[in-house]
């Protein structure tokens, strides 16, 4: 960011009363399994959204995103359009009727690496800090999760929310994301995790993802379970026809990957890394071709495990597991065969003091572990 980024006081010519930041995530292994009861491995990574706030005493927020050098006024009690939702409806959903000033900042890139989790946890938790509600990090999550639902419009699962809210960049969080129960694992001995960002513009995401939900939600219901976390096997779903086949497939096989994983070294972690995009690629149909690509380039790479695209697909980011210590070379090398609309995610390219800017108050809360 360049210095001259304008602060909170530049915007709104006073400091804020609360600030507090929050990281976006990269999923390891487990996707498309969350709403389905099933079993995720996402970590932080160290990109991060920092939100500071104040009230403003009249009954409009102000909302600037220092990303988009933007300002939105949207009526306090009222949800607006663009980034306002995900901040209105944290309001909404914490009871605030205070009009805000809001200061947004990221270095989250967009696309598969949960910016919008991270906007929502760091705006639930300025809020937490400035109205002190008792909020545990487990009830952000679940709120954030109600923002998508109910003002974005995504039908999205709870593993996101729950990597903002809870873990961190040298873990995986092992979460069951039917019970929320939960185990910070460390991450595959030997291995050091690498994050790229294909910079193909995820389209219709939103529409695709709600899709392949309803879908495992039929097949569900003609297995007669009410979640596919509880087919054992993939031999189980011979009865569904071949979509609907496909779908499960993924889902279920997915899971038991997860599973095998837990405690894997990293060539193992890496090989299910690879079977892991090989389902979401024929099974779940949610890559597209460059995504592909980038995928094949890392998994060529003498010192790469494995690796998979990473989030909801339809374009956006991919992760692959490296040998230790190769991780920046590895991003290198692959990026400069891909092309210049690849970016470096993780390691970060660039010093971490030089991520999201902050907004002028010193201290800012992250996570601030209330009993969970
Ligand atoms: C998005 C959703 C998550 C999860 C992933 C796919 O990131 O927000 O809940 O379903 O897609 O694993």
């Amino acid at each position: 960011m360049p210095a001259s980024s304008p602060s909170f006081a530049d915007v709104f010519g006073r400091p804020p009363e609360a600030q507090a930041q929050a990281p976006g995530r990269v999923n390891l292994l487990g996707e498309h399994t969350d709403y389905q009861g099933g079993f995720v491995l996402p970590s932080a990574i160290p990109q991060h959204t920092v939100v500071a706030l104040a009230r403003n005493g009249g009954d409009t927020h102000h909302l600037y995103s220092l990303n988009y050098g933007e300002r939105l006024d949207v009526p306090a009690g009222e949800t607006g359009t663009g980034f306002a939702p995900y901040v209105t409806g944290c309001c909404a959903l914490t009871g605030v009727k205070d009009a805000l000033d809001v200061w947004i900042s990221s270095d989250v890139p967009s696309g598969g690496l949960s910016s919008s989790a991270a906007l929502e946890i760091a705006t639930l938790r300025a809020l937490r800090t400035l109205y002190d509600l008792p909020l545990t990090d487990v009830d952000l999550a679940l709120i954030g999760q109600r923002v998508e639902h109910e003002f974005v419009g995504v039908r999205s699962g709870i593993m996101d929310q729950m990597a903002s809210s809870l873990a961190d960049t040298r873990h995986m969080l092992f979460l069951d994301t039917r019970t929320l129960e939960r185990q910070k694992l460390p991450l595959p001995a030997g291995g050091e995790v690498v994050v790229l960002d294909s910079g193909v513009p995820r389209r219709l995401a939103g529409s695709g993802y709600n899709t392949r939900r309803s879908e495992v939600e039929e097949a569900a219901r003609r297995l007669g379970v009410s979640e596919l976390r509880d087919v054992p096997d993939v031999a189980a779903l011979a009865s569904l026809p071949d979509l609907l086949l496909r779908r499960a497939r993924h889902v279920v096989s997915e899971n038991a990957r997860v599973l095998l994983a837990l405690h894997a070294p990293a060539p193992l972690f890496g090989e299910l890394m690879n079977a892991s995009h090989a389902s979401l690629r024929s099974d779940y149909e949610v890559t597209v071709p460059r995504v592909d690509e980038l995928v094949a380039l890392l998994q060529a790479h003498p010192d790469v495990y494995g690796a998979r695209m990473t989030g909801a697909g339809f374009g956006g980011a991919v992760v692959a597991l490296a040998r230790i210590g190769t991780a920046g070379q590895v991003a290198r090398d692959v990026l400069a065969q891909y092309g210049p609309e690849g970016q470096q995610v993780v390691p970060p390219p660039y010093p971490e003091s030089e991520s999201a800017k902050s907004s002028g108050l010193t201290r800012t809360s992250g996570a601030e572990g209330r009993g969970n």
